[in-house]
């Protein structure tokens, strides 16, 4: 058994120690905005938060889940996530979206982080999470015009 906290509930689960948390939140859970791309922490696509981190749900076996506070997108709350999500709906971001709630995990993280964040800020904390439609240039555009409206 593995209790945890889940988007604010705790929840406790009978599987497999070994079962990647990818697994448990969309086959058990039901929480399929967290999507599987490759399944060995090379593309970002699963990218929960863990403890307040993000994290490759992938390759994080339940094991490693007890006591944690895990988060997903369907979770996720507050102004960071807000204003990257409405800076990724005015230019447009998502292609065929099947990268964007990693990439949102991940945009969201950095701006917690680093408030203002540089090209390289960004270059480096996105670097994790793939796109295969490219939407490398909109991505960064729309970090800069989150942290902006975050100031204000
Ligand atoms: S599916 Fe987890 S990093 Fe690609
Ligand atoms: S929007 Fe298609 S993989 Fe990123």
């Amino acid at each position: 058994m593995t209790t945890f906290t889940l988007n604010g509930s705790e929840v406790s689960l009978d599987l497999d120690p070994d079962m990647p948390l990818l697994w448990a939140l969309r086959d058990e859970m039901k929480l399929t905005g967290t999507k599987f791309g490759c399944g060995v922490a090379q593309c970002g696509a699963c990218t929960v938060m863990m403890d307040g981190m993000p994290r490759r749900a992938c390759v994080t076996p339940m094991s490693m889940v007890e006591g944690a506070e895990i988060t997903t997108i369907e979770g996720m709350e507050g102004p960071v996530v807000a204003a990257v999500q409405s800076a990724w709906a005015a230019i447009d971001v998502p292609q065929c979206g099947w990268c964007q709630s990693g990439q949102v995990m991940s945009a969201t993280a950095l701006l917690e982080m680093i408030p203002n964040p540089t090209d390289s800020d960004i270059d480096n904390a996105m670097a994790g999470n793939v796109c295969r439609c490219a939407t490398y240039v909109r991505i960064r555009q729309a970090i800069h015009d989150a942290a902006a409206t975050l100031e204000g």
